[in-house]
């Protein structure tokens, strides 16, 4: 397996709040599938920091957990190249966060701006606490752990990486250098709507999911809403104003795409005729996965081994960052 020392270390993160979307598709996944093939790759299933929002809700955690890994491995993320875990699996990650705490100045946390965003935003529970505000230093954890060169992340975490650099330096200028300083890849897919035209999210209701079935991805897609100018079939649209049509920039080849940007700014095609486009060309590309996924589902052992086996690589690599972390700290490996 992997581990050619030459090859860059990439590790990316995700929360399992739930089912995956086509904009984790095209925003994250397919980017990571790639990197795969230059890049030791760790990817990390975040459950530990699902909790920090989700601490008081007896969210199925461990479910969502499950169908995160599956809906990875459906999209391509591939076990013999990279290294899927969860967060929780690898203890190490915990260790870490608690002596990078020593050294956090309190004042980095508090100015994140994601700290205060999100408890003005999920304002129905109290985030006012301890592993809250740690976010980032638990982030700072699952990266530096690793050693990790690049990650892949979307704009909204740019600043946790930025955090991650400052915490590196930190401890490099206090102990040593340990820690190489991580850049973010930002993924160049704009971000996609969702059936309403705002950011495709799970808090807003407005997300079509891998795992729906093929009858309700196609109703999601007609009931989308369009140019809101574009009234009657005989109006004139705008593609550049419509969710849909960004859709498409995301699934439908240039020459189709041409011809609806075309048909639609001449009212020759209507939204409806546009709308049964994108459907088959969202289905067409995430039949495959479909079928994956379903398999994998299905096949808790299978998904079990695959997870215990890529904890096992993950801790070997964090457990030798973790001697050198603890020589230089506490004078002991
Ligand atoms: N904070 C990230 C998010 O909400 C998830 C995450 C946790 C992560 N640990 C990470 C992302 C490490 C990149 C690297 O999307
Ligand atoms: Fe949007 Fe397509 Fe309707 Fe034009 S035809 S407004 S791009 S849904």
């Amino acid at each position: 397996m992997i581990a050619s020392p030459k090859r860059s270390r990439v590790l990316s993160g995700h929360r399992p709040t739930g089912p995956l979307h086509l904009g984790h598709l095209v925003g994250a996944l397919e980017n990571w599938v790639h990197l795969q093939d230059e890049h030791d790759c760790f990817f990390a299933i975040c459950d530990w920091h699902a909790l920090t929002s989700e601490y008081s809700r007896k969210s199925p955690l461990r479910e969502w957990t499950e169908v995160v890994a599956a809906e990875w491995l459906a999209a391509g993320i591939d076990p013999e190249r990279a290294t899927l875990f969860v967060q929780s699996d690898v203890k190490e990650h915990a260790e870490l966060h608690l002596l990078l705490s020593m050294l956090v100045p309190l004042p980095w946390l508090e100015r994140v701006p994601t700290f205060k965003e999100q408890q003005q935003q999920l304002s129905d529970r109290d985030l006012n606490t301890y592993g809250f505000l740690g976010y980032p230093v638990l982030q700072s954890a699952d990266i530096l752990i690793y050693r990790a060169h690049l990650v892949p992340v979307g704009e909204d975490q740019v600043a946790h990486i930025e955090f991650t650099r400052e915490v590196a330096r930190r401890f490099n200028s206090l102990y040593g250098e340990v820690f190489p300083e991580p850049t973010a890849r930002l993924t160049e897919t704009a971000r996609l709507p969702g059936t309403d035209g705002r950011k495709m999210s799970k808090s807003y209701g407005n997300s079509i999911n891998l795992g729906d079935e093929p009858a309700k991805i196609r109703e999601k897609i007609a009931r989308m809403v369009t140019d809101p100018a574009r009234v009657r079939r005989s109006d004139p649209g705008n593609p550049d104003v419509c969710p849909v049509f960004t859709i498409h920039q995301a699934f439908t080849g240039q020459k189709q795409r041409d011809e609806i940007d075309q048909g639609c700014r001449t009212a020759a095609i209507g939204c409806l005729d546009c709308k049964k486009i994108l459907s088959d060309r969202v289905l067409e590309r995430i039949a495959p996965l479909q079928a994956r996924r379903a398999e994998l589902v299905g096949d808790r052992k299978k998904l079990a081994g695959i997870l215990a086996a890529g904890a096992d690589r993950a801790r070997q690599v964090a457990g030798e960052t973790m001697k050198e972390v603890r020589e230089r700290m506490l004078g002991r490996t």
